[in-house]
């Protein structure tokens, strides 16, 4: 579960100061799919930076399993991205590493045994519909076959929350769908999902929660209106 009590992050600048979340308040229950929708500069990076602890509130606190962010300590927080798996709009594959590699890499960090690796890896590949493409490298690929390799290197550590922030921006229509209709899949087999878009057309065919931000702050939330979970 993931909760944001009185929320607020300012950024600050040499020039200005950037008010990015106002005062948030909400709960992500275990097992949820949300989209978080809002234009650019509404403040949904900022909102899964903060649940990924890259950024730390202004004010308030963000409680996730039953444990204060504010007060996690710096060295603790490997242990709490390790419950998650980070999706983002530009992929971050490693260039130079096979597919194979890009996912084994994320197990071979936390020192899992090879033999587990392989099998492992080459199930969330399978996953994915890209076992065949196991040697092939990332400049080999298409766009949507990117994303779905950074999707399985997200899923190889078996997270509990998937967090991806605008995963279909950098590819085609088509390949938007396959990725959500996984994301989706992943979803019904008890991982919560939380996905940051700016695609209309995808969160009405997708449904799930929707968070709709503007200028740092919820303005409209289905979840919390008894809508559609
Ligand atoms: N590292 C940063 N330093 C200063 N301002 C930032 C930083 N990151 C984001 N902002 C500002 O915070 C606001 C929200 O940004 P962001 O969370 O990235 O929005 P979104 O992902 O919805 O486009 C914007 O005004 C943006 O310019
Ligand atoms: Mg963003």
């Amino acid at each position: 579960m993931i909760q944001f009590n009185e929320v607020s992050k300012t950024y600050e600048t040499n020039v200005s100061e950037s008010h990015a979340l106002k005062n948030v308040n909400l709960t992500i229950n275990d097992k949820e799919f949300v989209f978080i929708l809002g234009a650019s500069g509404a403040g949904k990076s900022t909102f899964l930076k903060l649940i990924m602890r890259e950024e730390i509130p202004t004010k308030g606190d963000i409680i996730v399993d039953g444990k204060s962010l504010a007060k996690l300590p710096r060295r603790k927080v490997p242990y709490l991205r390790r419950k998650m798996g980070i999706v983002f709009q530009d992929f971050r594959l490693i260039e130079k590493m096979t597919v194979f590699d890009n996912v084994a890499f994320a197990m071979r960090v936390i020192g899992s045994p090879s033999k587990k690796i392989k099998k492992r890896v080459l199930y969330v590949l399978d996953l994915v519909g890209l076992k065949h493409k196991a040697a092939s490298f990332p400049s080999e690929l298409s766009g949507g076959e990117k994303q779905r390799v950074s999707l399985a290197r997200a899923l190889v550590n078996a997270p509990n929350i998937i967090i991806a922030d605008e995963p279909t921006g950098n590819i085609d229509p088509e390949m938007s769908i396959e990725i959500m209709t996984l994301l989706s899949e992943i979803n019904k087999n008890g991982t919560t999902v939380l996905v940051v878009t700016h695609e209309h057309e995808l969160v009405q065919q997708f449904g799930g929660r929707v968070i709709v931000l503007d200028d740092g702050s919820v303005v409209s939330d289905s979840g919390n209106l008894g809508g559609a979970v």
